[in-house]
Formats: C-alpha cells, structure tokens, sequence
C-alpha cells in the first residue's frame, strides 16, 4: 500500500471515530459531546451583582469533567441582543445542551425555535421567558412574583406590629426593566400599593442591578427633595448603592425600613446590624440542581415545566442563623 493509501486510511477511520464519538444521541447537537461527556453553553446575563457572581461560579465549580460536564460560558453583560447571538453561537458549536438565564423575557421565539429544530435542549434557569412551553425543556429558578408578594407581606405584618401610622411613601428602585427578577418584584408592590390608600411609591426607577446605578437613583431622589420611609430595592446591590447615597447625605438611613431581595452575606449581616431590616430570599445556587435536571433528562425522565426554589424571608428574627448559610461575600 503506497503512503498516500495509508495517509487516506488513517484519515477516513479517524472520522469515523470522531463522528462515532459525536452522536448526537437524546443529547441534542453533535460537535458538543466528547466521550461521554456532556457539554452545557451557559448564556449567562452578565456580573451585574453579587448574586450573579455567585450564580457562575456555582455553574463553574459544578459542571466540570469530573462530574461530567463541560461548560462553555457566555457572559451577555446585560444586553439581551448579544445574549440571543452567544445562544445562536451555541447553537452553531452543537453544544449538548443549553442553559439560558435570559437578561429580559421577550423576543425569544425566533432562538429558541433554532435550538428546537436543532434538536438542542435548552433549559431556563434563573428568569424566566414568555414563550410557548414547547420551546424549552424546563424552568428552574425563583419565583420572583412570589418574591415580591413576601417582600410586601412583611411590610404590612411590620406596620401592624410597629403600629407604624404614618403614611407609606415608598422609594422603589427596580431591576433591569423586562426581566421576570423586576417584573414580577414590582407588580407585588404595584398592585399592594393600588389596595392600600395610604402607601404611595414616590420615586420609581430603574437602577439596573447594579450598586453603582442604585447609588445614582438615591442620590438624585434626595436632591428632588422627596420624602420617603420606605425603600424597596430589587437587589441587594441596589439597596447598598441607596444606603451609601444616604451617608453621605447625612441622612440615618437606620430610620427608614429598608427591604432588599436576593441575601448575600454582607446583607444578611447588614439586617443583624440593622442597616437593611428585611431581604426576600433569592437563591443563586443552581449549578448542581440544573445539573441533575440534565441527567434527569438524558435518563428519558419528563421533568416538570418549572421548579421553584424555596425561598422566604430574612429579618432580624433569623438573620443570625442564615449568615452561616448564605452565599457570596
Ligand atoms: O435574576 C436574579 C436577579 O438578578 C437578582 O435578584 C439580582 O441580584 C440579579 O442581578
């Protein structure tokens, strides 16, 4: 056999075995797979909060060979246009499966169609999309309406056992606008506000997750001179970036009820030392469960549509006993 046979030889079986190794089999896409293990994109929606650093590095500390996995990680930095190319970018690597954690909720269909026709599973994880259920295989997440309705619940509870009788003027800064995170923690407070004549929202307005844009927000609601006792942030983040505009305004930030979402350790700290008075849970550390709901699924299992995480409420009455536990720094 001259070289040029033997050269053919080696390449064509070398294919074979590379094709072999590829079968797309229940796993979806076929460039993803290597032996038998299962490779997750992960678009992620950016490092806009504590609670977001903690959300990838429990994917990254999860899914790694040994557990077998291999994650390829996207980071949208909050802008859902580039979000929808990192999946189409998944798509177009046959990864086995996606993970979506989608920035904003809407304009899906088309992406989600070519992950479907693809024959790509795709999970949502975190927030939640307005799709059609056949365009997904599951949710697992929070319940964010259910957040806020917990947030709100506590501040009536608060008021009756305060016997608070002053009226309820509420500053409302609001997550990235069009995410289930900020649509469903302020339509608790919307409709709890249209029920009650004496709570009014005075300042509603997004501060984007971020620490540095809740300081922003705060800084200029104090300079428009408003009167408030409430402040309802729809993150941990955006409640630190209030509480130092109010320092340094020279404003006793530990006057006002200050409710937060999510509970990082620093917050949960900040409730025992009375800086925040309560957070509505939230948790981040979905790495191992979307894992199981992979394996789940490649037994042939039908999963539910959606999973919740259980989640309440921190205040003063067990702060102290969810620091241990709580996440991030
Ligand atoms: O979707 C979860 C939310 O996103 C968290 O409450 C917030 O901190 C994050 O940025």
């Amino acid at each position: 056999m001259n070289i040029k046979k033997i050269i053919l030889g080696v390449a064509s079986v070398a294919l074979f075995l590379g094709l072999s190794a590829c079968n797309p089999g229940e796993g979806g896409g076929d460039g993803g797979t290597t032996g038998d293990v299962i490779t997750v994109g992960f678009a992620q929606v950016g490092a806009e909060s504590g609670w977001r650093t903690a959300n990838t590095q429990s994917f990254k500390d999860y899914f790694v060979e040994e557990n077998g996995f291999k994650l390829v990680f996207a980071d949208a930095n909050q802008d859902a246009d580039k979000q929808k190319q990192d999946v189409r970018d998944f798509i177009a690597q046959g990864v086995d499966y996606i993970v979506l954690a989608p920035v904003t909720d809407s304009g899906w269909e088309p992406v989600l169609q070519e992950a479907k026709d693809a024959g790509i599973p795709l999970i949502v994880a975190d927030r939640q999309l307005m799709v059609a259920d056949d365009l997904y295989l599951t949710y697992l997440g929070g319940n964010m309406r259910g957040e806020g309705d917990t947030a709100v619940q506590w501040l009536v509870d608060h008021i009756a056992a305060e016997g608070i009788t002053d009226p309820i003027n509420i500053v409302h800064l609001q997550g990235t606008i069009g995410s289930t995170a900020q649509k469903g923690r302020t339509e608790a407070l919307d409709e709890a506000v249209k029920d009650k004549a004496d709570w009014t929202i005075v300042a509603q307005q997004t501060g984007e997750f971020t620490q540095a844009k809740g300081q922003e927000v705060m800084e200029s609601i104090i300079q428009q001179g408003l009167a408030f006792n409430v402040i309802y942030a729809e993150n941990d983040d955006m409640a630190y970036g209030a509480i130092d505009a109010l320092k340094a305004a020279g404003i006793n930030h530990q006057e006002l009820i200050i409710i937060s979402f999510d509970g990082n350790k620093s917050a949960v700290q900040m409730v025992i030392d009375g800086d925040i008075d309560v957070i509505a849970e939230c948790t981040p550390l979905l790495g191992p469960q979307i894992a199981d709901l992979i394996r789940r699924a490649e037994a042939g299992e039908t999963l539910d549509k959606v999973t919740y995480s259980i989640e309440g409420f921190i205040d003063s009455t067990n702060a102290a006993e969810k620091l241990p536990i709580a996440f991030g720094s």
